[in-house]
């Protein structure tokens, strides 16, 4: 066999229906601090479920099917997307993003934007557009931005996702299934598993023979910001012969995540956070040493599934997580939640201390850095439970 199911896989659920998995307002009266929700009476009539009682299978002949912006970026568009003033940047990847949309569609999107009005539409242009940036900048927003703005048949996955389906349909079925299909966006573009990479960059090169265009995201770690060095020029090395195909654009500026908001709340106390999943339809508690073994025994592809219908996490007992293959399977985790808007309420360590110091030192450090960044924002989110 070509490909290996590897053991970090991600599949979405089936239902990636806008609204299914929306937090849905509470009546809970709000709390300036932590502990203070604490003190509201429960108004839920059931218990919270656990995710450690869950081990959803999901079959592997959904994965094409699935294929679509999660649901936090169900309906974003070039409109709602508000590139930051002082960043020119973010203005020209929307204008480059909206001619691309606008080839694939034959001219008629560019032309809805008056101040790209005067250009002409582009009837060829690369194969790909390659989107680099910072953790939070909105790469992943444009990137499903330009899949809702293109016909389809069309596809949207992770690399991780992509590579999934390579394993669970093989190489010539994945190349036969996508050559279908107009565009592919891959977010979250990896080069630390050369094999992958070669993988992923041979069906690419396939594709675009095939007339498929292409849109990928990878992040570039905040040092390297700091360095003026983007992620581009790795990318383009390691793509083998697909280079010329990509137009590389660079987004700069802040984290939108955390752009002008409030530090992430505090922990919170184990009663606080049993009487948020209590008072919270949907909610889910669990200890997070619990969870953190449970994480082991279901395959990564399917923590998706695991939450669904679930509206709120809740956990007791955060705590840094010592092992690499733990804290690998809770990025993993962070990323589904992060996908369905989960509000995460916790007691124990903050997130931004729940990867060691050496973990974020380590080669893995782009996944535990956006990992943190996603699990605060989340955690922020919980002031919407109070
Ligand atoms: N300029 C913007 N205007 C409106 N919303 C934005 C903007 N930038 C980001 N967002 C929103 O902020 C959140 C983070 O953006 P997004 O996930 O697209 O960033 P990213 O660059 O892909 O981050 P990551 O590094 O985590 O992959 C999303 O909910 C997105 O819709
Ligand atoms: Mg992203």
């Amino acid at each position: 066999m070509l490909v290996p199911v590897r053991p970090l896989l991600l599949v979405r659920p089936l239902f990636p229906v806008l609204g299914a998995r929306r937090v849905p307002s509470t009546n809970v009266p709000a709390a300036s601090h932590p502990d203070a929700i604490a003190a509201t009476p429960s108004t839920a009539p059931s218990a919270p479920l656990a995710l450690t009682d869950r081990r959803p299978v999901v079959p592997a002949e959904r994965l094409v099917a699935e294929m679509v912006p999660p649901p936090r970026f169900s309906d974003v568009s070039f409109g709602s997307y508000l590139p930051d003033t002082t960043q020119p940047s973010q203005y020209e990847a929307v204008r480059v993003l909206e001619e691309f949309a606008a080839s694939l569609n034959g001219g008629s999107t560019a032309a809805k934007r008056g101040w790209f009005r005067r250009s002409a539409p582009v009837a060829t242009g690369p194969a790909g557009v390659y989107l680099d940036g910072g953790y939070g900048v909105g790469k992943t927003h444009l990137l499903a931005s330009l899949w809702h703005a293109t016909p389809g048949p069309k596809a949207f996955g992770t690399f991780v996702e992509l590579t999934n389906l390579v394993g669970a349909l093989g190489f010539q079925q994945a190349v036969q299934t996508l050559s279908g299909h107009k565009l592919l966006c891959i977010d979250e573009f990896e080069l630390d598993d050369p094999g992958d990479t070669v993988l992923v960059s041979t069906l690419l090169g396939r594709l675009v023979d095939n007339g498929v265009k292409l849109c990928a995201t990878s992040n570039t770690l905040p040092e390297k910001l700091g360095e003026g060095r983007f992620a581009a020029a790795d990318f383009l090395r390691e793509i083998q012969g697909l280079s010329a195909h990509f137009r590389p654009l660079r987004i700069d500026g802040q984290d939108y995540r955390h752009r002008g908001l409030p530090e992430a709340p505090a922990p919170y106390s184990d009663e606080t956070v049993e009487a948020v999943a209590a008072r919270t339809p949907g909610a889910s508690l669990d200890d997070f040493d619990a969870l953190l073994g449970h994480l082991a025994a279901v395959h990564p592809s399917r923590y998706g599934a695991m939450l669904d219908d679930v509206t709120a996490v809740c956990l007791r007992g955060v705590h840094q997580v010592d092992d690499q293959s733990t804290a690998l399977r809770l990025v993993v985790l962070a990323d589904r939640m992060y996908d369905r808007e989960l509000p995460i309420t916790a007691s124990g360590v903050p997130f931004d201390q729940v990867f060691s110091e050496e973990m974020l030192r380590g080669g893995y450090r782009k996944k535990y850095l956006r990992a943190v960044s996603r699990l605060v924002a989340l955690s922020r989110d919980s002031a919407k439970l109070s």
